[in-house]
């Protein structure tokens, strides 16, 4: 995903890490032109991953990460468009309070991290990438894929998910997550 202006200025490494203060780095926070580019970044991102999961309105935009206390992970390219470097995708998660059911139908109150938003640019999509950026995330937040709930999450991030951590038995909810076996696994119930 290309823009006018300069993708590495704004985003230092490879993975950048970003939450509600909105900067990159402490260069950016200081810098309201780089902050108002970065912000057209990731609206632009929402809006693009809203289209690929064919979603009425975007989940992700500046001003609800600024607000929501979610936490997102950007991957660039810093080679393309001239060394000016281009948006590969980002991954947003966040904790949310779930009522849960196990596989027992018994209910489960859980504050888990979930994944609220995933998007690879649609050119750059099975090369690899998405799997870069979730190990990352993984491995910043020292947690396991089958410890984290998914929010509505589209075939291709579950296909994603049962090819590369072999999450397959999902636990049927009666809300819009998803959560596999091992979320259950040494984790009391709620009476
Ligand atoms: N059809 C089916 N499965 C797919 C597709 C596709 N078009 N694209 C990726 N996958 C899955 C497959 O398991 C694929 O393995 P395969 O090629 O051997 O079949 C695997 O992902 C490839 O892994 P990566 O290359 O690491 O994944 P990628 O870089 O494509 O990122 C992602 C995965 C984020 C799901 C990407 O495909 C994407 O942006 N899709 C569109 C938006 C979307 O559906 N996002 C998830 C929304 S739900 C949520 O965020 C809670």
């Amino acid at each position: 995903m290309e823009f006018p202006f300069d993708i590495n200025q704004i985003f230092t490494e490879r993975v950048s890490f970003l939450d509600q203060n909105l900067a990159a780095d402490r260069w950016t926070a200081r810098r309201p032109d780089l902050q108002a580019n970065l912000a057209t970044v990731i609206d632009e991102l929402g809006r693009a991953s809203a289209k690929a999961q064919q979603l009425t309105a975007a989940v992700t935009s500046a001003s609800k990460l600024q607000s929501q206390r979610h936490q997102l992970y950007l991957l660039k390219d810093g080679e393309s468009s001239g060394g000016r470097g281009a948006v590969v995708g980002f991954l947003k998660v966040g904790h949310k309070k779930l009522f849960l059911l196990d596989r027992h139908g018994v209910h489960v109150e859980a504050e888990p991290l979930c994944v609220l938003d995933f998007y690879i640019a649609e050119n750059l999509q099975r090369h690899g990438y998405g799997l870069e950026l979730f190990d990352f995330m993984l491995q910043h937040k020292n947690v396991e894929p089958g410890r984290m709930a998914y929010d509505r999450p589209s075939p291709k991030l579950l296909s994603f998910l049962e090819k590369h951590y072999s999450l397959t038995q999902n636990v049927p909810q009666v809300n819009n997550f998803v959560v596999f076996e091992d979320f259950f696994f040494n984790r009391a119930a709620a009476v």
